[in-house]
């Protein structure tokens, strides 16, 4: 397993996530525990981009409850119909929100998260068991780099 983290400085994002996916890859590579390559992903996202917030919610019974995560502390539980973060849910789709403000219901944790990026995560048969929930400091800080970036480590995680 790798123990330390590569990052490319002074390159674009697409060069940092083409850079960190297959040290992810490497990290949870025969590591069967879930919540510790979850907290090992959201360890690896912080440092390699510095994001204001990167965690995880994991589906439990009805509602979505906080997982591992890098950044201050943060919701704990999040029902289906509430924030970003059940929308991407309910909708089983990566949603882009360039300006928190601007979406409807989103759930404000800190006044100082401006723009972010959710990914549901699915599991071999197709349901979501959690969101990747990636939060910045700035409006409008994601673009489909990071869309594609992001789902690549959903495509990750339903492997373990
Ligand atoms: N942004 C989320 C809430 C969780 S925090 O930002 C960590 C949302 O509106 O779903």
């Amino acid at each position: 397993m790798a123990e330390t983290l590569i990052i490319p400085k002074f390159l674009n994002r697409q060069a940092v996530y083409d850079s960190l996916i297959p040290q992810i890859a490497a990290l949870v590579e025969g590591e069967p525990d879930l919540i510790a390559n979850l907290a090992n992903i959201a360890a690896a996202l912080k440092e390699a981009f510095g994001f204001f917030w990167v965690g995880f919610y994991l589906k439990k019974d009805n509602q979505l409850v906080l997982g591992p995560f890098q950044g201050p502390i943060a919701c704990t539980r999040i029902a289906f119909d509430k924030g970003v973060c059940g929308a991407a849910y309910t909708r089983q789709e990566t949603i882009l929100v360039p300006d928190v403000d601007q979406f409807p219901g989103h759930i404000a944790c800190s006044s100082a998260s401006k723009s972010e990026v959710v990914v549901p995560v699915f599991d071999q048969a197709g349901n979501v068991t959690m969101v990747l929930d990636v939060d910045s400091d700035q409006v409008n800080d994601f673009s489909g780099v990071d869309v594609a970036g992001l789902e690549q480590i959903a495509e990750l995680i339903k492997t373990f």
